[in-house]
């Protein structure tokens, strides 16, 4: 298995890590209804097996649920794994014995001593300044509590002053976690792509499979619908998925010629976009598995080119 180290000296992890969003969630996915524990166990399970170690969680998610499940897992099993979790920058946390007290938090349903990533969920943190906020994490790097700092939905200039208010503390800012797929293209255009590569930060592109969309199943003729919330999203919609239908095609072409998925397709082209690692969000041992064959192999320049080529409309 290949590896990344994320940023310029953080944890060295696997180059797809596993999204956990939906492993307790009620709200968004339709945890215990279409999918439940046991094939959560399994597709933890299936990570392990294909080598993929690395996985995504939150404090929010499922409301804790995620990062207990994970505890769970890891348990029935004796395999190092490297976990990413975030702190959610409410309204009513104002200090920076906030994150040292939401952290303890994760860290108790985690049932470990030490995550690989701590990011923060999203840039806005009302009464406590950023500076507050990247040196309580700076703290928790110095405790040995966290590997490595992230941050997640920061824009270019917002992710810049992070990074330097963490190097005055002399630590690197790891990552930014955002939304990237060849449907939500956003990051190339605004800046964050080109200034994270300056910076020596990891893009983690989140919703890479734009929530199952490029997995071509969502279609105009199939009969598969979308489930949860993604039932009110106009993307799934007949007009919406008449708009994608060109990326499909030729996901479809290129993964004929592989023997390859259109979602395997679809991540393997993140991937060659350079210091980028998808966080696929699965919910059974299928997903998983299906997913993990991104990697091993790669497009040809010609294919990466005609994608990026299709996919324009979805640049900005
Ligand atoms: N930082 C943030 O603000 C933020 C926001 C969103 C997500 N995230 C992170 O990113 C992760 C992934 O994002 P996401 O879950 O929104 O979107 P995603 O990875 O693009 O899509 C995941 C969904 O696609 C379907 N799927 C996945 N692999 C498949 C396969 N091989 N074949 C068929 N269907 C497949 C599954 O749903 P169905 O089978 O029901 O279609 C799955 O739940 C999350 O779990 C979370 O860790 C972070």
């Amino acid at each position: 298995m290949e590896s990344i180290t994320l940023g310029q000296n953080g944890p060295i992890v696997t180059p797809l890590c596993i999204g956990t969003w939906a492993w307790g969630d009620r709200l968004f996915w339709n945890y215990g209804k279409e999918y439940g524990l046991e094939e959560l166990q399994a597709a933890f399970n299936a990570s392990l097996e294909a080598g993929i170690t690395f996985f995504d969680t939150a404090e929010v998610y499922g409301f804790g649920v995620s990062e207990e499940l994970i505890a769970q897992f890891m348990q029935k099993k004796d395999q190092k794994v490297q976990i990413a979790t975030k702190y959610g920058p409410f309204p009513w946390r104002i200090t920076g014995q906030s994150v040292a007290d939401a952290l303890t938090e994760s860290l108790k349903r985690l049932q470990v001593q030490k995550v690989a990533l701590y990011q923060v969920h999203w840039p806005f943190a009302f009464l406590m300044s950023q500076e507050t906020l990247m040196n309580a994490l700076a703290d928790e790097v110095e405790r040995g509590r966290i590997a490595a700092v992230g941050v997640s939905n920061y824009s270019a200039s917002q992710m810049r002053e992070a990074h330097q208010i963490l190097a005055r503390r002399g630590v690197p800012l790891a990552v930014n976690q955002v939304r990237y797929s060849l449907l939500t293209r956003q990051i190339e255009s605004n800046g964050i792509f080109n200034i994270a590569r300056e910076l020596g930060v990891t893009i983690l592109a989140y919703s890479p499979l734009a929530q199952g969309l490029l997995t071509g199943k969502y279609s105009v003729i199939g009969s598969t619908t979308p489930s949860g919330a993604r039932k009110l999203d106009s993307r799934f919609s007949k007009e919406g998925l008449q708009k994608i239908e060109p990326v499909i095609s030729l996901l479809c072409q290129f993964g004929e010629k592989y023997n390859r998925t259109p979602a395997q397709v679809s991540l393997n082209w993140l991937i060659a976009q350079g210091n980028v690692i998808p966080i696929a969000g699965a919910k059974t041992a299928q997903h998983v598995r299906d997913n993990a064959g991104a990697l091993g192999w790669r497009l040809s320049d010609d294919e990466i080119t005609q994608l990026e080529e299709i996919s324009r409309p979805w640049l900005n």
